[in-house]
């Protein structure tokens, strides 16, 4: 059995989540040999599986989860429970998988993102925004606008920015909307990206 066959044995999501994460390696697979067709297909499919292999657990085992791999928790993860997540399931591919710390690192920044992300992270944070199974407004915005910048712009990769600039802009409107705490990280990558392009 690889690696990768292991993983997928070994997921317990729900139906909606499972089929995210299909959705998820199906679309990082799609990105990357529009962009980055260097990047190891195997090592995307393990970050796409594994990205939100523990989205489902209770901030109580997320937390006894940090203990076990020893992760810091800090002031903002306890404001944020959402961004656990990519920081557990990133040490569970190292610790469980043997993922590497590129696989590890596109993991643990997917919820946040953040300034200068590596090829692997761009392409599994966009491709878990745009996937096809994500329905609501937000996801099909991002993913029609990144589509019409694709037929705009001669240069794929500014499309692929501004898709994900867009998807950060997109975010941070959803989350004032919301009145709830915006993570400095995202903040940051929004930044860096709009600098960027
Ligand atoms: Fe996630
Ligand atoms: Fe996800």
């Amino acid at each position: 059995m690889t690696t990768n066959e292991k993983i997928l044995n070994d997921l317990r999501l729900s139906k909606k989540r499972y089929l995210h994460t299909m959705g998820v390696v199906a679309c990082t697979k799609e990105l990357a040999k529009r962009h980055f067709p260097l990047l190891s297909t195997e090592k995307l499919e393990t970050a796409a599986l594994l990205h939100d292999f523990t989205k489902e657990l209770s901030v109580e085992e997320q937390k006894a989860l940090c203990q076990k791999y020893n992760i810091a928790i800090t002031a903002e993860d306890e404001k944020i429970p959402k961004l656990f997540h990519g920081k557990t399931a990133a040490a569970i591919a190292i610790h469980e998988y043997s993922a590497d710390e590129e696989t590890a690192s596109a993991i643990y920044y997917h919820t946040t993102g953040r300034a200068n992300m590596t090829d692997m992270e761009t392409v599994l944070f966009f491709a878990d925004y745009i996937e096809d199974y994500r329905t609501d407004k937000a996801c099909i915005d991002v993913r029609k606008y990144y589509e019409k910048c694709l037929k705009q712009e001669d240069k794929h990769l500014i499309a692929l920015k501004k898709g994900v600039l867009y998807s950060f802009d997109t975010t941070i409107k959803h989350i004032l909307d919301k009145k709830e705490l915006i993570s400095y990280t995202t903040i940051e990558a929004r930044n860096s990206l709009l600098e960027d392009l």
